[in-house]
């Protein structure tokens, strides 16, 4: 089937990695339709030429807005750690009976194939490093939701045959990474402070080491999750291979910006792993390679705060 006669999904689509792949399908030429609560994701980050839909992913509204789609991503999630850790029952009402109603609802509407987030945080308690994706030591209640959603998962595809692809995300910046939490992802934390003349906070050490992957590669690869028939049934770890230290990140964003100041160090988060790094031998075996490096992708995301966020603010 050509590029052009694809229908694709997103639930989620109002947030960092959906409406990066939005933007992408859409360029690309794929009919785009998006599904998100807004809970999290704003309106203005879904790009225009998506056919959008307001809805939550629990509601039983959703089984008559799959009809006719050939792909869907399952992007929709509650997805902060620490939030995670202190609502588990909206965790597991979002990302578990969420998650299911989405699998559902794709199963009735005869959807051609639902690629799942899953999460490096599925390898939380692991010392294997670089992590393959059968160590699986999930720890957070974050965790534990997206181990249940992959249970799920596998269930529809035995019982139901429902075509699908799991992708474990390591940490995913870029344009658009949510930098309005309480507790932003330390690369838009790091530059939003910076860029303002602000001290950014480091949680616990800055000895934390953390693969990071840029959304473009990432969207590299959900490209060939739509075209490539290797990837139906199987799970990807997607990052890049290699880690840095939370203070290197802190000093490379700094470098970028010409800035000496020192960050303040706060008590460590809870929930959160000491260290990742992608055993991406999988995903490179299709012949994916991450193109974007950390200098490249900073200045990037740099370019991106400072247009969009602190001089636009
Ligand atoms: N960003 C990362 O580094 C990373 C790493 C590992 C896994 N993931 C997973 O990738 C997916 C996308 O992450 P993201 O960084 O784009 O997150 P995000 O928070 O920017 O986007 C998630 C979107 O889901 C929407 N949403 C939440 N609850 C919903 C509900 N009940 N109904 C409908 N929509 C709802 C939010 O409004 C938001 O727009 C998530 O499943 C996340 O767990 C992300």
């Amino acid at each position: 089937m050509s590029a052009r006669a694809k229908r694709i999904g997103i639930t989620g689509v109002a947030g960092f990695i959906g409406s990066n792949l939005a933007d992408r399908l859409l360029r690309e030429g794929y009919e785009v339709a998006g599904f998100d609560n807004l809970s999290y994701g704003v309106r203005e980050q879904v790009p225009d030429g998506v056919a959008f839909h307001r809805v939550d992913i629990r509601e039983r509204e959703i089984y008559d807005l799959f009809g006719g789609l050939d792909v869907l991503f399952h992007l929709a999630a509650k997805n902060c750690i620490a939030d995670c850790q202190e609502d588990p029952l909206e965790t597991s009402d979002i990302n578990v009976t969420g998650t299911v109603n989405v699998f559902e609802a794709a199963r009735r509407a005869d959807v051609g194939k639902v690629v799942y987030a899953e999460s490096s945080a599925l390898y939380e308690g692991s010392t294997t490093m670089p992590t393959p994706e059968s160590e699986l030591r999930p720890q957070s209640f974050y965790a534990v939701s997206k181990l249940a959603g992959m249970a799920f998962a596998q269930a529809y595809q035995r019982f139901f045959g429902l075509r699908m692809t799991a992708l474990r995300y390591f940490g995913v910046y870029g344009p658009r990474q949510d930098y309005r939490r309480t507790i932003p992802p330390v690369m838009s934390a790091f530059i939003i402070k910076l860029l303002r003349g602000e001290r950014p906070s480091i949680y616990g050490s800055g000895n934390k080491r953390r693969d990071f992957i840029y959304v473009d590669d990432v969207n590299d690869f959900h490209v060939r999750c739509i075209e490539d028939e290797r990837t139906d049934g199987e799970v990807y770890n997607l990052g890049t291979g290699v880690n840095y230290s939370v203070r290197e990140i802190y000093d490379e964003i700094a470098a970028q910006l010409g800035s000496t100041i020192e960050p303040d160090y706060r008590p460590d988060l809870p929930g959160e792993a000491q260290a990742n790094l992608a055993d991406i031998t999988a995903a490179r075996a299709l012949g994916w390679e991450p193109q974007v490096d950390l200098r490249e992708g900073l200045r990037r995301s740099i370019e991106f705060i400072r247009r969009e966020v602190v001089t636009g603010a």
